[in-house]
């Protein structure tokens, strides 16, 4: 295993002095009611590019986020994010940097081929953003010449999640910041209802398909791809003419080109761009026809300020950081294996299954970087939804249930509706996610339920018998990440700092985030089925 220049000698995580100290440190961390007395704990915040990060509530003190501090620094995750920026081969199993921080222009100059990444990256960028201003302008006509009104993408995985989120988040900026006719479809799923539920309500002669595979081989992508030729044939499509309606972004523009892609309706993407961190390259292309290329570009400037403020930023304060260590101590030393991912906005319903191949595609791994087994947990299983809903339903567990799941609150400070109930709505919506997070923290005990049921007018022997069911044990830690409002910029911001932090809890546990040798299994399996021989 060849190891970067950059990369420290390899040492296993608990073998690290602070890895001790914080096994130490766990057997004694006072109740979280507690905890929150403490005057000082509003310092347990930390803010960048739009986004607050407010930790109060995370079983923390001063002694052991020092500790975890400690732990940063002896993992020099510094010295690994500059190696990552700087374009080394840290993805070690396929020998490739892992540069999707160069797509928003942040890549450091020492890397040898720096311009011609920036170059690279510009042509590609100016070219698919060019091409979603011209759809949205109409200048893209199909085999009647009527505009495209209408994009499906089918992609799976990361040429799915990414740009389904980051449309789904920013429809309503979209709705009412741009003037857009083209409506954005997105087909993923294999069963057959999916596409055809899709297809149904389109015309095959102002539709038209964005073919998203960074390897050009997905099986599920491509069939779909050749169920959506045959719409196109039979809604009258002549075959000469398909071209206008197939678009394809990839790695593989050989393979584009020999199942029949025109040039200059293939978009490029590069191997060192990992598919669950590619939404910043041509993978974005149905955002950017959403949205506008302009648009497009400021959720990469959002981005990029994540990324100086990663970079920049000291241990203590740094979004990225404080994120990654604070979900290690919950994982590590705390016994929590999950972890739920509550937004209270409508708008980023699509987070939690982003986050859950952005986090455990890149590190449900069982085997540090010199190729020996871990000795600890490695990524925990996220999960998550909707918070309005899910206090409705599974926060049931979170409250008096056995397992101790660490919460990520989202919240977005302003909503744009511009209807005259929206600022009553969101202040109830804002009301109940401080509400959850804070009897999450403090829960209520015997004493209080008692008192509580007798103030009700319970009787004395009713009250004996309900209390026990009555009472919350509480000290469950949660995050409460908050955004100024839902913007490209602002978009960007967050998903570069989960990225940031899933590269920094690699680096901690000594793992590789950027290799996918599980689910590659997947493709393999599929590959033995007969498949159709062109997308
Ligand atoms: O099978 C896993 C995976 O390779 C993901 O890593 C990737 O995002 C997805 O499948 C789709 O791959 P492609 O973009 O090459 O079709």
């Amino acid at each position: 295993m060849v190891m970067t220049p950059s990369m420290p000698p390899f040492t296993p995580p608990s073998q690290r002095p602070a890895w001790r100290s914080l096994t130490a440190l766990a057997g004694s961390v006072p109740h979280l009611r507690e905890l929150l007395k403490d005057p000082q704990r509003h310092q347990f915040q930390a803010s960048a590019a739009g986004l607050t990060l407010d930790y109060t509530h995370q079983a923390v003190d001063t002694r052991i986020l020092q500790q975890l501090c400690v732990l940063a620094e002896d993992s020099q995750l510094m010295p690994q994010a500059q190696a990552m920026f700087r374009g080394e081969p840290i993805n070690l199993t396929e020998q490739r940097p892992a540069l999707h921080v160069a797509l928003r222009g942040s890549h450091l100059p020492q890397a040898p081929w720096g311009d011609d990444i920036s170059q690279q990256v510009r042509v590609e960028l100016t070219r698919f953003t060019a091409f979603a201003d011209q759809v949205r302008a109409g200048g893209q006509r199909g085999f009647s010449h009527t505009p495209i009104t209408d994009i499906v993408n089918l992609g799976i995985g990361g040429s799915d999640l990414g740009p389904r989120l980051a449309v789904d988040a920013l429809a309503p900026w979209a709705a009412l910041q741009t003037r857009n006719q083209v409506r954005v479809h997105f087909v993923s799923n294999l069963d057959a209802w999916n596409l055809h539920a899709t297809l149904s309500s389109l015309n095959p002669s102002t539709t038209a398909f964005i073919v998203q595979s960074k390897s050009f081989t997905t099986p599920e992508t491509l069939m779909l791809a050749a169920s959506a030729r045959h719409w196109l044939l039979a809604g009258g499509c002549p075959a000469d003419q398909l071209s206008r309606h197939l678009i394809a972004v990839t790695a593989r523009a050989d393979l584009a080109q020999a199942a029949g892609y025109a040039a200059d309706h293939t978009f490029h993407l590069w191997d060192w761009v990992g598919g669950r961190y590619s939404l910043w390259s041509a993978i974005g292309l149905p955002l950017a026809i959403s949205l506008g290329g302009k648009a497009f570009e400021a959720l990469l400037h959002g981005a990029r300020a994540m990324d100086e403020h990663f970079l920049s930023a000291p241990t203590a304060h740094n979004l990225p950081v404080l994120m990654a260590l604070l979900g290690l101590w919950n994982i590590n030393f705390m016994g929590s294996p999950t972890h739920l991912v509550a937004p209270y906005a409508m708008s980023l319903a699509r987070l939690p299954p982003y986050l859950q191949q952005l986090e455990m595609e890149s590190n449900g791994k069982r085997t540090h970087i010199d190729g020996s087994t871990v000795d600890c947990q490695t990524a925990p299983v996220v999960w998550g939804g909707l918070g309005i809903e899910g206090q409705h339903a599974y926060f049931q567990l979170l409250h008096q249930g056995r397992h101790r799941v660490p919460v990520d609150f989202i919240g977005v400070r302003h909503d744009p509706t511009p209807t005259a109930w929206a600022p009553e709505q969101h202040r109830v919506v804002v009301d109940n996610l401080v509400a959850q997070r804070l009897a999450l923290a403090q829960g209520r005990d015997s004493t209080r339920t008692h008192q509580l049921l007798r103030a009700q007018g319970m009787d004395e022997s009713t009250v004996t018998r309900m209390v026990p069911h009555r009472t919350y044990p509480g000290n469950t830690p949660s995050s409460l990440l908050w955004l100024d409002e839902m913007t490209p910029h602002h978009l960007g911001a967050l998903i570069a700092l989960y990225e940031h932090k899933v590269f920094c809890q690699a680096a901690l546990w000594g793992i590789c985030a950027f290799d996918q040798w599980g689910v590659e299994l997947g493709k393999t399996l599929l590959n033995s089925a007969k498949l159709p021989h062109s997308g």
